[in-house]
């Protein structure tokens, strides 16, 4: 997908998830709407979800979109840790090339991952998305996604 048919896609469903975030303020709900929108409307999207930062210091699955996924994480291993560690979104070109990176379905190629904040700015959980091609996330992505997770606690 060109960058600019992707802006006015995400745009487009950045004003669909903000109507649909007023009908719950419980993030787990608010989760699995995010989820469904976005995996259905973006074709690239091949699991999309979101991984929850539990108190016992775990990182659990939550709702998510597309093929099984592993269930919890070895923790500081992998794409979605790093999101937690370095307290920003990693985008993965090709995940065969990310040291440690866990692969929860062997058809994965590409991958964004960002953390979720809290109303404090406290990280909770990371979104993350995988694609089976390769190189399918730019800054583009990081950015629209961002702004799309701020509706999960705000
Ligand atoms: N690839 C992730 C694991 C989660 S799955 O992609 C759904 C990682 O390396 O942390």
């Amino acid at each position: 997908m060109d960058e600019r048919k992707k802006a006015g896609r995400y745009g487009r469903i950045y004003d669909q998830l903000k109507e649909l975030a007023k009908k719950s303020d419980d993030p787990i709900a608010r989760m699995a709407t995010v989820c469904a929108v976005l995996h259905h409307k973006m074709d690239f999207f091949f699991w999309t979800g979101f991984y929850l930062l539990k108190e016992s210091g775990k990182l659990v699955v939550g709702p998510y979109q597309g093929p099984v996924a592993c269930q919890e994480l070895e923790a500081h291993k992998g794409v979605c840790w790093a999101a937690i560690d370095r307290a920003e979104p990693v985008v993965v070109e090709d995940v065969h090339s990310f040291p440690g990176h866990i692969g929860c379905d062997s058809r994965s190629q590409s991958e964004i991952c960002l953390p979720v904040r809290d109303y404090h700015g406290e990280i909770r959980a990371v979104f993350d998305v995988d694609s089976d091609k390769p190189a399918s996330f730019s800054e583009e992505d990081s950015r629209q996604l961002s702004q799309i997770l701020e509706l999960i606690y705000g």
